[in-house]
C-alpha cells in the first residue's frame, strides 16, 4: 500500500508531543522530530476488474498480502497484519464491515482484533491521525503497548501504534516498513524500535516474497539476511531523496530499463530512468504508461477499458520469457513470467504492470518483487538486491560494524534458473551450501502465519504467511 502524502495541519504532532513526556520514555535518544506530509497527490485508483464482455464485477483487485502474527497486550492478544514497506506506520483493528466483500469480511474477523482495554499494560492517547491509502483508508487513535512475536524472544516495550476508530475498503491492519522517527514521523515505528530497544544492530530488514505459485510463505528478516534465498552477491541502488514534490521519505531507487527476454533474446525498452518505490503492500506494479503499453504488445495484451489495464493470453505465463528490471549497470531482477502475470480469475489473465501518467507515484510491487531478494537498508541509504533462489536458510544477522552486502547468497546460478522457469519444488535440495554449515536446510514451508524461525542474534525472521484474498 503506498501511503499517500498529504497536508497536514501539524495538529496530531502537536499533541503526540503532549503526550510524549512519559510514554517515549523507553526511547534512548528520545529525540523528537516532526511530522512532514506537506503535499496532497491524486489517487492512484484501483479498479475492480469486470469481465470484458459485460458489465458484472468479477472481484476486485487487492488480491495478495504478506502477513504476520502480533502478540498484543498483557495477556497477549493476536492480530495479523499485512508487512507493507509502502508506509510506515502500524495500525490495527480495520473496519471488516467495510472490507468490500464477505469473504474479504470473513477474513478480516479472523485477522483478529486488539482491545486495549483488556490489556493490563496499554495505554490510550488522546491522539488520533488519518492515513489515506493508494486504495482505502483509515482513522485511528494512538495506543502505547508492549509487543512480542510468536515463538521469539522478540519483545517491544511501549510500541505506539494506531488502533482504527474508522477503515474502509482495507480487511487487514498494516505493519508500515518504511521510514520512521525524524523523518516521516515524530515517534519511533516498529522498525525504529528493534532498534532503539537493541532486537537488532542496524535499521536495515530483508525481504523475500517467495513464489506465487508456492505454498512457500516468504521471509522477512529484521536486521539480518538469510543467504540461501538468493544467487550471486548483494548490489546496492542508493535510495532516492523525496521525489514527485513529496516530503516523504519513500524507498525510492532508481529503475534505469526495462527489457524483455524473449526465447534468449533480450530487448530493451525505450525509456528513461525512472524513480520507483519499491512496495510489498501493493499486488501490481505501477509504471509510466508508454512502457507499459510496450509490454503489452509484445504480451499480446488487450486493453480492457473497464478496469483500465491489460489482459493478456494466460498461456504467456507458462512461458519461460522473463521481464527484466535494471536498477544501474549491474543490478537486474528478472521476472518470470508466471510470476508477472497474474491470475485474477480463472482464465483472466493480467499484466503485472498497470500504466501511469508522471505525476503519479511509480511502484514496483509484489509482481516484480517476488523475483528478487530486498535488504531495506536505511541505515546505509540503499537497498541491496540480488536475484531470488530458494536453496535452503541460513538466516544472519547484520553486525552494527557491518554491512548487508559483506554477505553472498549461497544459492547457485541454477537454483535461480529453476524459480525462473517455475521448477520450484527443487527447493533446499539442489543448494550448493558453500561452507555455511549453520544451515538447518529447513524448507521454509511453514504455513502457519507468522511462523517464526527464532532470534539468530540480533536479527528476528519471520516467515510471511500468504493470504490470497480474491472475491
Ligand atoms: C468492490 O469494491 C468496491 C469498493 O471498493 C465495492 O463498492 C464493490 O461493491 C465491490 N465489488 C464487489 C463485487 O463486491
Ligand atoms: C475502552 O474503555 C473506554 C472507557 O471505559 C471506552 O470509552 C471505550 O469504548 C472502550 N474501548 C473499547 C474498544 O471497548
Ligand atoms: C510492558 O509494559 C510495561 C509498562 O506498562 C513495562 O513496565 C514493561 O517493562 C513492558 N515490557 C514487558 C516485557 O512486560
Ligand atoms: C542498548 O544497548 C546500548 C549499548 O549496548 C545500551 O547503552 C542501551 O542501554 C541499550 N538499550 C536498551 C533499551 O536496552
Ligand atoms: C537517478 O537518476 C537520475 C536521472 O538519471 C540521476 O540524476 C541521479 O543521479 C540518479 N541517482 C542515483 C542515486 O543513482
Amino acid at each position: 500500500m503506498i501511503k499517500l502524502a498529504l497536508l497536514q495541519l501539524g495538529l496530531a504532532a502537536a499533541s503526540a508531543t503532549a503526550a510524549s513526556e512519559a510514554d517515549y520514555s523507553a526511547v534512548k535518544d528520545g529525540k523528537l522530530g516532526f511530522i512532514s506530509m506537506p503535499l496532497t497527490r491524486r489517487e492512484n485508483k484501483r479498479p475492480s476488474l469486470r469481465a470484458r464482455d459485460n458489465d458484472v464485477p468479477l472481484y476486485n483487485q487487492t488480491s495478495v498480502s504478506y502477513l504476520i502474527e502480533l502478540n498484543i497486550g498483557t495477556p497477549e492478544q493476536t492480530v495479523k497484519v499485512a508487512i507493507d514497506t509502502g508506509s510506515d506506520e502500524l495500525w490495527v483493528n480495520p473496519d471488516c464491515t467495510t472490507s468490500g466483500s464477505v469473504d474479504l469480511e470473513q477474513d478480516c474477523y479472523e485477522h483478529g482484533q486488539y482491545d486495549p482495554n483488556d490489556s493490563s499494560t496499554s495505554t490510550v492517547t488522546s491522539v488520533e491521525n488519518y492515513i489515506p491509502y493508494g486504495k482505502g483508508e483509515v482513522q485511528m487513535q494512538y495506543v502505547l503497548d508492549n509487543i512480542t512475536l510468536s515463538d521469539s524472544t522478540l519483545e517491544i516495550s511501549q510500541q505506539i501504534f494506531g488502533v482504527a476508530v474508522a477503515s474502509s475498503e482495507l480487511n487487514e491492519g498494516i505493519l508500515g516498513l518504511s521510514y520512521g522517527m525524524d523523518v516521516n514521523l515524530d515517534y519511533p515505528n516498529f522498525v525504529d524500535m528493534l532498534y532503539l530497544q537493541n532486537q537488532t544492530n542496524t535499521r536495515a530488514f530483508s525481504i523475500a516474497l517467495g513464489s506465487k505459485d508456492t505454498n512457500i510463505g516468504g521471509t522477512l528478516i529484521f536486521g539480518g539476511v538469510d543467504t540461501k534465498k538468493f544467487t550471486g552477491d548483494l548490489k546496492s541502488a542508493d535510495i532516492l531523496g523525496p521525489q514527485n514534490g513529496e516530503q516523504l521519505a519513500r524507498y525510492w531507487v532508481n529503475l534505469t530499463g526495462v527489457a524483455f527476454t524473449n526465447d534468449g533474446d533480450s530487448s530493451a525498452y525505450d525509456m528513461n530512468t525512472v524513480p520507483v518505490v519499491l512496495d510489498s503492500g501493493s499486488t501490481l506494479s505501477y509504471l509510466p504508461e508508454a512502457i507499459v503499453a510496450d509490454m503489452a504488445t509484445d504480451l499480446d495484451g488487450e486493453w480492457d477499458r473497464t478496469n483500465e489495464l491489460y489482459i493478456v493470453p494466460c498461456d504467456t505465463a507458462e512461458k519461460t520469457d522473463t521481464m527484466d528490471f535494471s536498477f544501474g549497470n549491474d543490478i537486474t531482477i528478472r521476472v518470470p513470467m508466471y510470476e508477472f502475470i497474474w491470475e485474477a480469475a480463472s482464465d483472466i489473465c493480467v499484466l503485472g504492470a498497470i500504466g501511469i501518467s508522471t505525476l503519479d507515484v511509480a511502484l514496483l510491487g509484489d509482481s516484480v518483487m517476488r523475483a528478487g531478494y530486498f535488504v531495506f537498508d536505511q541505515d546505509n541509504g540503499a537497498i541491496h538486491m540480488a536475484q531470488y533462489a530458494n536453496c535452503g536458510e541460513n538466516e544472519q544477522a547484520i553486525p552494527s560494524d557491518g554491512k548487508a552486502t559483506d554477505f553472498s547468497g549461497d544459492c547457485t546460478e541454477e537454483d535461480a534458473e529453476d524459480i525462473i522457469n517455475g521448477d520450484t519444488s527443487s527447493g533446499s535440495g539442489s543448494g550448493s551450501g558453500s561452507g555455511s554449515n549453520s544451515d538447518s536446510d529447513s524448507q521454509d514451508d511453514e504455513s502457519g502465519i507468522g511462523a517464526l524461525t527464532g532470534n539468530t542474534g540480533a536479527a528476528f525472521i519471520l516467515a510471511a504467511a500468504v493470504a490470497f484474498s480474491l472475491l
